[in-house]
């Protein structure tokens, strides 16, 4: 299930001059026979009679609904996410239709201005200040134009790390330091998109990758395939680490399961795709317990939960993980089932 979590970015300056602030709208007199619309952060309860358009209903409560395109369903400003009575809105229209398409709007998120009300409703509106609207703006003017976050119930998270990577850049030169971690990068990150997974991020020596962001349906399998083959890639690189430095070269990689936030965020021109959850905080502390628990490799129960049939485990480890509450259990994989 994905559910709408926010948007990011683009910029259109001239607007929000009757945003900021309080909005002075007041409740409107309870009248339990008529519909209404309630529409948060606001709290403005909105009594109404007939089919309404919901942009209108908002403006004339003076809810200081964002409305760049003047209701032309071209700015995306005035995009709501419905909390209850969906079925009392309007279909989207092809103009909406279309924007929701663009930026991947899930049902629950409307443009005010194309849909219509007949029911009572209750809404948050999503663009609330000028640095929103700047976020939102589909406008143009050479800003950035994203598609819409969202939770995924359940990705797998693996973090791979270099052991002794310190270490190892100390005992040699800079260029050969980053060529090294180069070859590495690029074979692991081939074995994870064979896998159908993606290389989310690069963080020094280490590698966050997911596993189900399109949600399939086995992504906990595919995350351990990919972690065996990124130690069979580690195993090579030791063999040619050994033969050109003498020197050791060792993975140690962990993964979980659980539910993320996908979607871009960092700055203007930074911003990039990528997952933040417990899970992901939980996967990259696993990875770093293989050095006390001296394996190369652990997982999460969920994930063994999920991939009992297919892998053989080895030891189980209850772990007291730096900057997590309670405790976890962690699975040492030792391989597939043939
Ligand atoms: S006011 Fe611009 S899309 Fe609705």
């Amino acid at each position: 299930m994905v559910h709408q979590v926010s948007q990011f970015i683009s910029v259109q300056p001239d607007f929000v001059r009757s945003m900021s602030g309080n909005t002075g709208a007041r409740n409107a007199r309870y009248n339990p026979l008529m519909p209404e619309a309630s529409i948060w952060p606001d709290e403005v309860d909105i009594p109404f009679a007939n089919a309404t358009n919901l942009l209108d209903l908002a403006t004339s409560a003076d809810v200081p609904i964002a409305h760049l395109c003047g209701g032309r369903a071209r700015c995306s400003t005035c995009r709501v996410r419905i909390v209850e009575g969906q079925a009392a809105l309007s279909h989207r229209t092809p103009e909406e239709a279309a924007m929701a398409t663009k930026l991947g709007f899930p049902d629950d998120v409307r443009l005010a201005c194309q849909t219509e009300v007949v029911d009572s409703v209750r809404l948050w509106r999503l663009v609330l200040d000028k640095i929103d609207v700047e976020m939102a703006s589909q406008l143009g003017g050479g800003h950035y134009v994203g598609p819409v976050g969202r939770e995924i119930e359940e990705v797998a998270v693996m973090f791979t790390d270099v052991a002794g990577f310190t270490a190892m850049s100390e005992a040699l030169p800079p260029y050969d330091v980053v060529h090294i971690l180069n070859r590495f990068f690029a074979r692991a990150s081939e074995a994870v998109e064979n896998h159908g997974g993606r290389v989310d991020n690069y963080m020094g020596d280490g590698v966050l990758c997911v596993f189900g962001i399109d949600q399939e349906a086995d992504s906990a399998l595919s995350s351990v395939r990919a972690g065996i083959a990124v130690l069979d890639v580690a195993r090579d690189m030791n063999e040619y680490m050994n033969m050109i430095y003498g020197h050791e070269f060792k993975v140690r990689v962990g993964i979980g399961l659980g539910e993320v936030i996908f979607g871009l965020m960092g700055g203007e021109t930074s911003a990039r795709e990528t997952v933040i959850g417990d899970v992901v905080n939980v996967a990259s502390r696993i990875e770093a317990a293989n050095k006390e628990t001296g394996t190369d490799m652990l997982v999460t129960d969920r994930i063994r939960a999920r991939t009992l049939q297919s892998v053989h485990f080895g030891r189980e480890f209850d772990l007291d993980l730096r900057g997590k509450s309670g405790r976890i259990v962690a699975h040492e994989v030792l391989g597939i089932i043939d």
